[in-house]
């Protein structure tokens, strides 16, 4: 049997987890050596959206992913400065590999510059982490989920909601596979490692008595009255609950090119950004997590952590609905806090195949996909 020549590209922080178990199930089929499947032969692309040790190489180490075969260095610019060189180096990398599928995953402008490539090159896509919408095109990830999926061939969804997106935007049914949330298969396969991780002894703060978060969306993080009154509100919870804020490069420039100062007598722990291990444990053991991530708003659904998303909308609505999420506003944030850390410690359920086996779903798609 022929074997499949498969892309999978990487190229932002919340990338890496949902490459991962794809490329694991992939590496025990072809160990199982089935002679009724396709061997797969994966060619990792990186695209350097993101390439800090601290936003990039830390997640290799931690998930075991190898090294990348091909590595852009596209790095930081404007949108489609960055969506621009993405495409232009991998356009090279398609027609010199002549894939069978490229993977692409999530929303960030790797996902949707490689999509756009390989639609130009009637190479054939697949999406992982398709139909999410927060209906809401001033956010760069919203156009980035839009373009990816109007022009993917397979489209794996991670809940319902995203499969009744995609249908109204015109999809075709045979196109839409719902899989499940693939970063909860990295999540529990590294479940063990995290709860080793010292991240809470070395910050010196104890379970459920402190408030983890995590702020970077250019609608919290750019406009200086916004940032200036959040870290103004974060200070003041802090007399009540310690806070650890591991602070993202976007946040990190923007509170220095406001010159906004941090209130010397707060506890709140600033750090570096955190690897996967650190970042789950302090997630799973956090009395309330306040964040503008999506992957914070599904880790902390599993974990049934209470969770406050600081944002008008999500793209992840089952989070709210199921899970442990409740959207909140600046007005509101000091107040939905209080409420928050009075209410319990678990709280929500969690959304059906978020199970940990979406990559063994997704390796039969594409292999039936593959095979006449
Ligand atoms: C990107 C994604 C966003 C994702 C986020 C996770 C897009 C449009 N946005 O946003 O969806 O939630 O990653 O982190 O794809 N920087 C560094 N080191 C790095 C990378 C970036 O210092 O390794 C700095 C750059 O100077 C840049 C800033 O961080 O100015 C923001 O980076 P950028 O990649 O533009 O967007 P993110 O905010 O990280």
């Amino acid at each position: 049997m022929k074997p499949i020549r498969m892309i999978i590209v990487a190229g932002a922080r919340p990338n890496f987890m949902k490459i991962k178990p794809l490329m694991k199930r992939i590496e025990e089929s072809n160990l199982r050596g089935d002679s009724r499947k396709p061997r797969v032969d994966v060619f990792l692309v990186h695209t350097g959206q993101h390439y800090d040790e601290n936003m990039s190489d830390i997640f290799f180490r931690e998930l075991g992913i190898r090294k990348p075969d091909d590595n852009l260095e596209v790095g930081s610019g404007s949108h489609a400065l960055q969506t621009a060189k993405i495409m232009m180096g991998f356009e090279s990398i398609c027609e010199r590999e002549k894939p069978d599928w490229v993977i692409v995953v999530g929303d960030v402008n790797s996902t949707m510059a490689c999509t756009l490539v390989c639609a130009k090159l009637a190479v054939r896509v697949a999406h992982i982490e398709a139909g999410l919408r927060s209906f809401d095109r001033t956010m760069p990830e919203e156009i980035n989920r839009v373009v990816t999926d109007q022009l993917a061939d397979l489209l794996f969804t991670p809940s319902e909601d995203a499969n009744r997106n995609l249908l109204r935007e015109g999809q075709a049914p045979e196109k839409i596979k719902l899989v499940g949330n693939i970063m909860i298969d990295s999540l529990m396969d590294n479940l063990p490692q995290a709860r080793l991780s010292d991240i809470l002894s070395r910050l010196d703060v104890k379970p459920a008595e402190y408030i983890y978060v995590t702020l970077h969306r250019p609608a919290n993080v750019d406009d200086r009255a916004q940032l200036a009154m959040t870290l103004g509100d974060l200070s003041r919870i802090s007399r009540r609950l310690p806070i650890v804020f591991p602070v993202h490069p976007r946040t990190r420039k923007m509170v220095a090119e406001f010159g906004i100062r941090y209130d010397a007598d707060s506890r709140i722990h600033l750090t570096e950004p955190l690897g996967y291990h650190a970042s789950l444990c302090l997630a799973e053991k956090a009395r309330v997590v306040l964040t503008d991530s999506g992957g914070l708003q599904e880790e902390t659904t599993f974990f049934r952590t209470p969770c406050l998303t600081l944002r008008p909308n999500t793209e992840r609505p089952v989070t709210v609905t199921i899970g442990s999420n409740r959207l909140t506003t600046p007005a509101k944030l000091l107040e939905d806090l209080d409420h928050a850390l009075e209410g319990p410690e678990r709280t929500g359920q969690i959304p059906p195949l978020w199970d940990g086996q979406a990559a063994s779903r997704i390796l039969d798609d594409l292999i039936a996909a593959s095979t006449p």
